[in-house]
């Protein structure tokens, strides 16, 4: 009776236990998982739908794992969310490849996580046209940083009545600009400038240059990048040059002016000096930011010349354009032209000094022959 009695409460214990501890072992992944293109020319999208049958959460949290990349990228970018939906910039020019997980964690999974399977999805923009009507050479530079300047050549193969345009889309503008202000080359859009950036720098700055013909659409092209490393400075200002006397050469100049923070600013400063029979070399030294340099010696020169041009630096910029060289001329005069100097003035007042006692040995004779005073004559 009392065996019987502790086995009915053994198993009633043991039901109730396993009972109350029926924990998650699996979830569902995610539904419908899209790749959306607001045309922003580069930003997509990535939502997706809670998992269509989800158990009831006792203190259980829900996350996502997304995965993304551009195909050909090696690496995916991963991301843990709570959110059903993501943004980021990509090419365009390639597909995008999304997936996405879910993963459930609490008390209702006895604390451990546990993983769905993936969804997945790809995305691919609609590339009309032929391809040999895409434009090529695509290049900008954002001139003293203050001037947007991008250039292209139109296709290998225009159809008749072609018209390239140029949009861009930076975080801030509501949707696509198109340019306002065209370069032409032959009566087609060749190439844009833009102004008023500021807004745009360290930003990914998105650009789509596309177009239709009389009877199709143009290939379109897709390009991203960022303004502050575009940028070709204005030619430093104010350069001079003075030399010491101990021939050292000290050359100071001023930054650029217009947009180009100044200390965002290294500079090469080059000296050349032209002996006469050789090609002038230049040697040459860097700064950062300083605007002075001083060259310990010059050498055996007739004409040397200075000259400084100025780059972005690391602080500001991953990369960027050097401005045109800002030039200057002088003459340094030779130490042995001094020793020449002199030693012509040594030879001439010797020559004199010799003349003079011919001469005036010649009066001293004549005067003893005649006895009068004709050396007047
Ligand atoms: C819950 O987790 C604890 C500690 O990790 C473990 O000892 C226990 O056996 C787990 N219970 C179940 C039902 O899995
Ligand atoms: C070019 O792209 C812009 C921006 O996405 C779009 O508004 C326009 O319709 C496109 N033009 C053509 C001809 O496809
Ligand atoms: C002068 O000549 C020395 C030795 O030939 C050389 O190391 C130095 O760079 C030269 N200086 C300049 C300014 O050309």
């Amino acid at each position: 009776m009392d065996i019987q009695w502790i086995c009915v409460v053994t198993i009633i214990l043991t039901w109730f236990c396993t009972g109350s501890s029926i924990h998650q072992t699996s979830v569902d992944p995610p539904h419908n998982l899209q790749i959306i293109d607001p045309g922003l020319l580069g930003y997509l999208y990535i939502e997706w739908h809670p998992p269509s049958s989800l158990p009831v959460l006792d203190q259980c949290t829900i996350r996502y794992k997304l995965k993304y990349r551009s195909t050909g990228d090696a690496d995916w970018k991963v991301v843990f969310t709570k959110k059903l939906k993501y943004g980021d910039g990509f090419d365009l020019s390639k597909t995008t490849e999304a997936k996405v997980q879910t993963l459930l964690e609490g008390r209702c999974t006895n604390a451990s996580e546990i993983q769905s399977d993936w969804a997945h999805a790809t995305f691919q923009v609609p590339s009309p046209g032929e391809l040999e009507s895409q434009i090529r050479d695509f290049h900008c530079v954002y001139y003293n940083w203050e001037q947007l300047t991008c250039t292209w050549q139109v296709g290998q193969r225009v159809p008749p009545g072609a018209c390239y345009e140029f949009y861009y889309w930076y975080e801030g503008l509501e949707c696509a600009v198109q340019c306002e202000d065209y370069i032409q080359t032959h009566g087609r859009n060749a190439g844009c400038h833009l102004r008023n950036l500021r807004q745009a720098e360290y930003l990914d700055f998105n650009v789509c240059v596309n177009g239709s013909s009389e009877a199709t659409r143009l290939r379109p092209s897709y390009f991203t990048f960022r303004l502050q490393n575009l940028v070709k400075p204005s030619p430093p200002e104010k350069l001079s040059v003075s030399i010491a006397a101990d021939k050292e050469v000290h050359v100071a100049w001023s930054p650029p002016g217009g947009g180009v923070p100044p200390n965002c600013l290294d500079y090469e400063v080059q000296l050349a000096e032209d002996d006469g029979y050789a090609d002038a070399t230049w040697v040459f030294a860097s700064t950062q930011m300083e605007t002075a340099f001083t060259f310990s010696q010059s050498n055996r020169s007739h004409v040397s010349c200075v000259r400084v041009r100025g780059k972005t630096n690391m602080f500001c910029a991953d990369k960027g354009f050097w401005s045109e060289w800002t030039q200057e001329c002088f003459y340094v005069s030779r130490k042995d032209e001094k020793q020449l100097f002199l030693l012509i003035t040594v030879v001439l007042s010797s020559l004199s000094v010799f003349i003079i006692l011919i001469l005036a040995a010649r009066c001293k004779k004549k005067s003893k022959k005649g006895g009068s005073g004709q050396c007047d004559e």
